[in-house]
């Protein structure tokens, strides 16, 4: 297969490529550097330019015979959403449909996309079900969840197939070293606690410490960015003409902030200090998906979920790249 990558010039889409190239199939990235950077590209075909460009997309899916294309180009602040929704629905989800109607007209019909776990909002009961209810609390989950229901409408008028694949937090690093985590503002949790073990930051917030769970911090789903990537060469494969098939990917097992700190100084061996801070609005106490789905659907097996594995590996990405990708 050749498959298109939007945004595989990000931090999940230069890792998915590899695990696409490694696989056997051929990737070109289309990203517009807007957030990604051309080192992570490596050497893999590349076309600079936006999504929301119809004729240079139309173009790349026929000059490279494209079959599949994996969406991941957006932006995915949640915080910045609340401020900026305009920017969401319009680099979300107009240039979600944009890309729909290149690829009708391009011929191109297979497609995997990048959804997340905000388009449920906040679930009582975990762990999560791609069934449960789906009330994003911000623009950003709702513009994703906008595509979703335009896969439904495409998948059954034009006859295309889709996988859309929830993710929950997504973290660690490729073991080689030379891809990882570079986003400016950087928002999540593993990376932001990192930068403090190297010396970039004076400490890290816990925001809440009186929640109703084991040590009184929140709880998120990481799972391995690797394991999400094999995820999707999976999920390639399973795509059906005229079927939407929608699967959480997590760990399935929760880890509290308490427990990644405490992991983060046992993998650096530097001390962290920690300050709890007040709890953020929207902020739920636990966050953890149920990936029965994507076992089942998918025949995908994780490999990487112990939490020390996912620290290490995001480690050794920082230590040898403080500055990240240095391009900023
Ligand atoms: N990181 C997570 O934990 C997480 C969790 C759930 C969902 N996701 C989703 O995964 C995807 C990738 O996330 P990431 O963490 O790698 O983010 P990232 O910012 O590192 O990568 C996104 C890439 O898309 C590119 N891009 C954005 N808009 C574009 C456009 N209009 N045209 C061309 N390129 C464009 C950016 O330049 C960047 O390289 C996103 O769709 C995000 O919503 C991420």
């Amino acid at each position: 297969m050749n498959v298109l990558l939007t945004g595989g010039a990000g931090y999940i889409g230069s890792h998915v490529a590899r695990a696409v190239a490694a696989s056997g199939h051929t990737p070109v990235i289309y990203d517009n550097l807007s957030k990604g950077h051309r080192t992570a590209v490596g050497g893999f075909a590349f076309v600079e330019a936006d999504v929301g460009d119809a004729g240079t997309l139309t173009a790349a899916l026929r000059d490279h015979a494209i079959d599949t294309v994996i969406h991941l180009a957006a932006l995915a602040e949640a915080g910045e959403s609340v401020e900026h929704p305009d920017r969401y629905f319009r680099n979300n989800t107009a240039v979600g449909l944009a890309l729909l109607d290149a690829m009708r007209c391009a011929d191109v019909s297979r497609l995997v996309f990048s959804s997340t776990a905000a388009v449920y909002g906040n679930v009582d009961r975990m762990p999560i079900r791609e069934g449960d209810p789906l009330a994003p609390i911000n623009p950003y989950g709702a513009s994703k969840l906008c595509v979703e229901f335009m896969l439904r409408a495409y998948a059954k008028a034009y006859d295309m197939g889709f996988v859309s694949l929830r993710y929950f937090n997504v973290a660690g690093a490729d073991p080689a070293g030379d891809i990882g985590e570079d986003h400016d503002p950087e928002t999540h949790l593993i990376p932001l606690v990192l930068q403090v073990a190297l010396g970039q930051r004076e400490q890290v917030a816990i925001y809440g410490d009186d929640y109703d769970t084991s040590d009184g911090t929140c709880i998120r789903d990481y799972i391995h960015v690797c394991d999400l990537s094999d995820a999707h060469v999976l999920a390639a494969d399973a795509i059906e003409p005229g079927r939407v098939k929608v699967c959480n990917l997590g760990n399935g097992e929760g880890f509290s902030v308490h427990q990644v700190i405490a992991t983060c100084r046992k993998v650096t061996g530097a001390n962290i200090p920690a300050e709890v801070a007040p709890r953020r609005p929207g902020d739920p106490p636990r966050l953890v998906a149920s990936s029965v789905r994507a076992a089942d659907e998918l025949a995908w097996r994780p490999q990487r979920t112990h939490l020390e594995t996912i620290v290490t590996d995001a480690w050794r990405w920082h230590r040898g790249h403080p500055d990240g990708y240095g391009d900023r």
